[in-house]
């Protein structure tokens, strides 16, 4: 099935990617996704993405996507943004967000390529201090 091809992907890519349906549910999570935010594959595959967000993105995520689906108005696919994602634990980190499309046998899906930038935060806090 896609739904497998997709896993055996993901299993080796280097970065944490997630793969969404039109709906906003699950259909891949990579080995550094799970690594990243503390959840097996196994235990996030069907979920809605929307629990890897906060309350005030989570309760919205599949209206964003419906928006875009119904307009063709993107806000993040091909800009990429910087969220706050909400891990295992309950704490959250801030994270760049890139969403790649596509379309297989008839179905669109979404692909997101997530990059912590904690470090990277930390480091523009300091700079910003010594100025
Ligand atoms: C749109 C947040 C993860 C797929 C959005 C928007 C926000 C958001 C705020 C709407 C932007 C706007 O209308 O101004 C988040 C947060 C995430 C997350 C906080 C944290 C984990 C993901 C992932 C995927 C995804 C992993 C795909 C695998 C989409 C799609 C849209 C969208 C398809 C609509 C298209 C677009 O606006 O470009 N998301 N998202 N999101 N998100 Fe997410």
């Amino acid at each position: 099935s896609l739904q497998s091809l997709l896993s055996s992907m993901l299993a080796s890519v280097p970065d944490a990617m997630i793969v969404i349906d039109e709906h906003g549910i699950v259909m891949a999570f990579s080995s550094a996704a799970e690594k990243m935010f503390g959840y097996k594959a196994a235990d996030i595959a069907g979920k809605n993405v929307s629990v890897l967000m906060t309350h005030r993105d989570e309760d919205h995520h599949n209206r964003y996507i419906r928006n875009y689906l119904d307009t063709g108005v993107a806000h993040i696919i091909g800009i990429g943004r910087i969220v706050e994602a909400k891990l295992a634990d309950g704490s959250t980190i801030p994270v760049e967000l890139k969403i790649g499309e596509a379309d297989i046998s008839g179905r669109k899906i979404f692909t997101g390529y997530i990059r912590d930038v904690t470090d990277q935060q930390a480091q523009q806090h300091k700079l910003s201090q010594l100025q």
